[in-house]
């Protein structure tokens, strides 16, 4: 047992000794290097290892060489007698040249016994030989080039060509770059310095002394059938022990040798490179695109298309949105000219939450604005015939001319396709119509009403004799008058009102007003003038004394005349109770029978028997009395209106009248 032990240890002590001494003389047969960042080569000349780990063979300028060796020299035969063994290794290169269809001038793989190789020249000796020593037996250099170069010197094949060479750059055997496709075993060309990054095996086996040289692009997997093949038997031409590396050498034209990564083994097969691991390339020429740019680039230009295709689409729609109609003639209307855009924006799109009422003609809207703050109303009408637009246009703005303190004041005006836009000062107690007739509404005292009442009564005698030409309002009612925020009357709605100049005759259109404020003459001739807005101011004293509305309409159909209900009560002497009940002991009788008799007095059927604004002014303010008139004048005007029929072209009597007026309420709808 002890013999044994004994025996054990001399062997392991051997075994030790002889690893020992192998470390020390001769490397391990086998190694692998994706990359060179760890592995300790002895490089001369342009070699260097990048930073990222490339085996950089030359470095870019001419005429130049490198070599990088694996540091220790290998032991290509077991015995010193023996003969070369079997061997195998793999590489894996980049040719970067500066012209990308020309190169210079190759490089090999070498097996060499002198690793020293100062005497050997750059360009076409690769950086192995030299003109001397070329081809002579005593070199001991068998090498695998990879030539971009064709020197007829070394009767090379081709500029493009991997050769087997021993002792000489005369190949013993070489073939143009490619390889045999294992699929259909065709043939495909590589080129050399196409800057593809490419991979080459090199195998010897010793009992055929035979010599394999494979090529294949990376992404390859190695062909079965090699490029080139040579029977050589190498222990003619290795001694026992011998360095490995590459060689490289450039001649006029600037290239860059790469080794992306390197295995050899001896006796057995290289392993595999792992391709994941090797270092980066650097980039010449056109940046190849990364695949973060292959992926965002095109998600980027289809992002922008589709940012700038929405952003054309709002473009579109805004300029759409906010198309006006704009003539030339309307240029001398510009301060009066209001943009579309503003007023959609201050009314924040004609939304419904905005809306003030509907009138005959259109909606109202409220509105603020967007640059002045300023508070308005913007009545939106519809206008589809072209015809008469110019006419309307001058009339609007010329009403918008007009200044007075009991007027709504229009400010200007805005014209699209079908549409038209006036913009009124904003009332913000809206019209007086809904104090006078809704139950929930505060209802006016007298004191309140008296004084819209001479408010517009002042507003209407500046429009029919105070200003430069004569201005017939037309539609004077309780609705059309607006309480501002000190609840002053105000008159609104001129999209009715025809104005004409001093001293003509008023151009006789349609009759246009509403029901109950038409004046006998003005149904028969349709002709308004200022005495036609009277009577409509006799019928509008009559409602906000009464709070009633000048014609009501029983369950049967039957029409009460306003007018009417107050002259009989006056022929009875009980005029008093046709006074708005809701004023009951908070109100001036004697102001409101005064009132009440002035509307009566314009009531009158005939106009030549109506006061002008002027003189009701005067009977406003207490300043003349009302002239003597009594019930009965009043019937027997009536009367004689009836009678009058012979010259009446129309022949309707006054009752006859009134009842068509009702009738033509519709008229009131439509302009
Ligand atoms: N300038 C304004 N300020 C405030 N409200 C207004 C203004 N103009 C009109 N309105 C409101 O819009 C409604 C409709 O107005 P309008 O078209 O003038 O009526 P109509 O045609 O029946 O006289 C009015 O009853 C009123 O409430
Ligand atoms: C290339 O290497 C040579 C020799 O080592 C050196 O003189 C030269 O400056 C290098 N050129 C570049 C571009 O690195
Ligand atoms: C590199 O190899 C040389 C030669 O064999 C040796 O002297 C040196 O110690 C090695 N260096 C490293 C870091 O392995
Ligand atoms: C090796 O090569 C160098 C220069 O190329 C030369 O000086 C030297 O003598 C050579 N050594 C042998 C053993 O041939
Ligand atoms: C080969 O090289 C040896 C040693 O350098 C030399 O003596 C011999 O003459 C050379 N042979 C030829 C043919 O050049
Ligand atoms: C491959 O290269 C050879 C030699 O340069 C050429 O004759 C042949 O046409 C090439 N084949 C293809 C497919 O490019
Ligand atoms: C190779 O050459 C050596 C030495 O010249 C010889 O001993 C050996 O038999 C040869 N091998 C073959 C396979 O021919």
């Amino acid at each position: 047992m002890p013999g044994k032990k004994y025996k054990c240890f001399i062997l392991c002590q051997l075994l030790f000794l002889g690893l020992d001494l192998a470390s020390f003389t001769i490397a391990e047969e086998q190694f692998i290097y994706s990359g060179f960042s760890q592995a300790n080569l002895s490089l001369d000349g342009t070699a260097t290892v990048t930073p990222e780990g490339l085996l950089q063979l030359t470095n870019g300028t001419f005429n130049l060489k490198g070599h990088a060796l694996y540091p220790a020299p290998l032991q290509f035969r077991r015995h010193p007698t023996g003969n070369v063994q079997s061997f195998s290794l793999t590489f894996i290169f980049s040719i970067l040249s500066a012209l990308p269809d020309k190169g210079a001038d190759g490089m090999a793989f070498f097996v060499s016994t002198n690793k020293s190789f100062s005497n050997a020249l750059p360009a076409q000796y690769l950086g192995l030989l030299n003109d001397q020593n070329n081809g002579n037996t005593s070199n001991h250099i068998f090498a695998v080039e990879l030539d971009t170069i064709q020197n007829s010197e070394f009767q090379d094949i081709s500029d493009n060509h991997v050769g087997i060479n021993i002792n000489s750059l005369h190949s013993v055997q070489s073939r143009d770059a490619g390889f045999y496709d294992d699929k259909n075993g065709v043939f495909k060309n590589l080129t050399l310095i196409s800057r593809e990054v490419m991979q080459v095996w090199v195998e010897y086996d010793a009992g055929s002394t035979q010599v394999d040289v494979t090529l294949a692009p990376i992404k390859v997997a190695k062909p079965t059938r090699p490029l080139v093949s040579a029977i050589y038997n190498l222990s003619t031409v290795l001694p026992g022990t011998a360095y490995i590396g590459f060689s490289s050498a450039t001649g006029v034209i600037n290239s860059r040798y790469y080794v992306l990564g390197w295995s050899f083994s001896m006796g057995g097969t290289a392993s595999g490179i792992d391709i994941r691991k090797l270092p980066k390339l650097p980039h010449i020429g056109p940046r190849p695109r990364s695949k973060v740019l292959k992926i965002i680039m095109p998600a980027t230009i289809a992002v922008s298309i589709f940012v700038a295709g929405a952003l054309l689409v709002l473009l579109v729609r805004r300029k759409l949105t906010y198309t006006e109609l704009r003539e030339d003639w309307e240029t001398e209307f510009g301060p009066n000219r209001f943009s579309y855009k503003d007023l959609f924006l201050a009314t924040e799109g004609f939304k419904n939450k905005n809306l003030l009422g509907t009138g005959g003609f259109g909606k109202v809207y409220k509105g603020i604005l967007p640059t002045s703050k300023l508070e308005v109303a913007v009545k939106r009408l519809s206008h589809e015939s072209r015809q008469g637009t110019k006419e309307f246009i001058t009339e609007i703005v010329s009403i918008g001319r007009l200044r007075h303190r009991n007027l709504v004041q229009l400010l200007g005006y805005c014209r699209r396709k079908g549409e038209l836009f006036l913009v009124y000062d904003y009332m913000s107690n809206g019209s007086l119509e809904k104090y006078l007739y809704s139950e929930d509404e505060l209802s006016l005292d007298w004191n309140k009403r008296f004084q819209i009442i001479k408010g517009v009564a002042s507003c209407l005698l500046y429009l029919h004799e105070e200003c430069e030409r004569v201005v017939i309002h037309r539609d004077i009612k309780a609705s059309n008058v607006l309480l501002d925020r000190e609840l002053n009357g105000r008159l609104g709605d001129f999209g009715l009102a025809k104005s004409y100049d001093h001293g003509t005759d008023p151009q006789t259109t349609r009759v246009v007003g509403t029901m109950g404020y038409l004046a006998p003459e003005l149904v028969r001739t349709g002709k308004p003038s200022p005495l036609t807005d009277v009577f409509a101011f006799g019928t509008f004293l009559l409602e906000i004394t009464c709070g009633q509305r000048p014609v009501k309409q029983n369950a049967q159909g039957d029409r009460f005349m306003l007018v009417d209900l107050v002259l009989e009560h006056w022929q009875k002497g009980s005029m008093m109770e046709t006074i708005d009940k809701r004023l009951q002991g908070n109100c001036n009788i004697d102001e409101a029978c005064l009132v009440l008799k002035l509307g009566l007095l314009c009531s009158q059927p005939f106009a030549r028997s109506r006061p002008s604004m002027n003189h009701v002014m005067l009977y406003l303010n207490g300043d003349m009395p009302l002239p003597e008139f009594t019930p009965t004048d009043m019937s027997l005007n009536m009367l004689a209106l009836m009678e009058n029929r012979g010259s009446d072209p129309s022949g309707v009597s006054y009752p006859q009248l009134m009842t068509s007026i009702g009738a033509m309420s519709s008229l009131s709808g439509g302009r």
